[in-house]
């Protein structure tokens, strides 16, 4: 059994004056939707300079960069210059962006402390061979997903992270100072949290609210496929049975399928992670996205017509409760 505790980020009765706070100089790359939110909400928060590299970036990525007040440096400048380098890119891109780092700062020369943080969503093993990258450089590597939509104003994603246990003081102050400069960083610490943890957390969480997703796609055109009777029988027992679960569907559905083409992958990803537990259940769900993604636009249509009566069940509900 191993557990995990977690941390809470402890900006709860840490008071601070603006233009008190000391920032270290920051990297973040890259500035897409993701990374440039999050670069806004850093230095809406009080952090000083923030690097990025916009070599070879189309203008709209340039504008955005300007936008969360990130400049543009080279590679070698961000690892003489940052202390800390959030990789925030596609998780195809994750590895390419730690050895282009790593690279810079060998060809550099430096020996100077580094940490380097993977925000990407990478398998736990990819992790680990990240790790033996950086492996007796002068580079920390922190482990981190992050779960949730971009940051505004007004909603913070959770940034969870791990480490090695011999750098569990850089992961410390890591979550300090993100913290203290506006993010929501959780760090996973306890019984056997290491390099590959956050990613295993990415992996559960995506596999849950994915998979769920995928078993209403897969019930939904099994039972359309019975008969378009059978789906309304199939909403009706739901809305009897399980109201939460109609929320749920009403919630999810809508905004997921048209992007099933991308879940088929990360099923895929969450099938090799679960491989040891369940080997089959994520193949499963992986050849129903392809399906939806794939299937023209029946599967959708039945999919979506489901998620607007569902929708309209309980408004119908909600009305009558007033
Ligand atoms: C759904 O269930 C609620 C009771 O929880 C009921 O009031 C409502 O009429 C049901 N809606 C439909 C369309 O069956």
């Amino acid at each position: 059994m191993s557990h995990i505790v977690l941390s809470p980020p402890s900006t709860f009765f840490h008071f601070q004056f603006m233009g008190s706070k000391t920032s270290p100089i920051l990297a973040l790359l890259a500035p897409g939707a993701m990374g440039a939110a999050i670069a806004t909400r850093l230095s809406a928060s009080g952090a000083g300079l923030i690097l990025t590299n916009l070599d070879g970036r189309s203008e709209p990525t340039i504008q955005r960069a300007r936008a969360s007040n990130m400049q543009h440096a080279s590679y070698t400048e961000i690892v003489e210059r940052a202390s800390y380098i959030y990789s925030v890119v596609p998780p195809k891109d994750a590895f390419a962006v730690a050895q282009m780092i790593l690279s810079a700062y060998k060809a550099a020369g430096s020996q100077r402390p580094l940490v380097f943080v993977d925000c990407n969503a990478v398998n736990p093993e990819s992790m680990k061979s990240m790790a033996t990258l950086f492996r007796g450089t002068g580079i920390i590597l922190i482990d981190g997903v992050i779960i949730g939509t971009p940051p505004t104003p007004s909603f913070n994603p959770g940034i969870y992270v791990s480490a090695d246990p011999k750098d569990v003081a850089a992961l410390d102050e890591f979550t300090r100072m993100s913290n203290e400069f506006g993010l929501n960083v959780i760090p996973l610490k306890g019984e056997g949290a290491g390099i590959g943890d956050a990613s295993a957390v990415k992996m559960s969480h995506s596999g849950i609210v994915k998979g769920t997703i995928g078993l209403f796609t897969t019930m939904i055109l099994a039972a359309n496929a019975a008969s378009p009777s059978t789906a309304d029988g199939l909403l009706h027992a739901l809305n009897l049975s399980q109201p939460a679960l109609v929320d749920l569907l009403v919630r999810l559905l809508p905004e997921a399928l048209p992007k099933s083409y991308r879940f088929v992958g990360e099923m895929e990803e969450v099938g090799g992670f679960a491989a040891g537990t369940n080997a089959n259940t994520f193949d499963g769900l992986a050849k129903i996205f392809a399906r939806v993604a794939q299937g023209g636009d029946s599967d959708l249509d039945v999919l979506l017509k489901f998620a607007q009566q569902a929708k309209e069940t309980r408004e119908s509900e909600s009305a009558s409760r007033v």
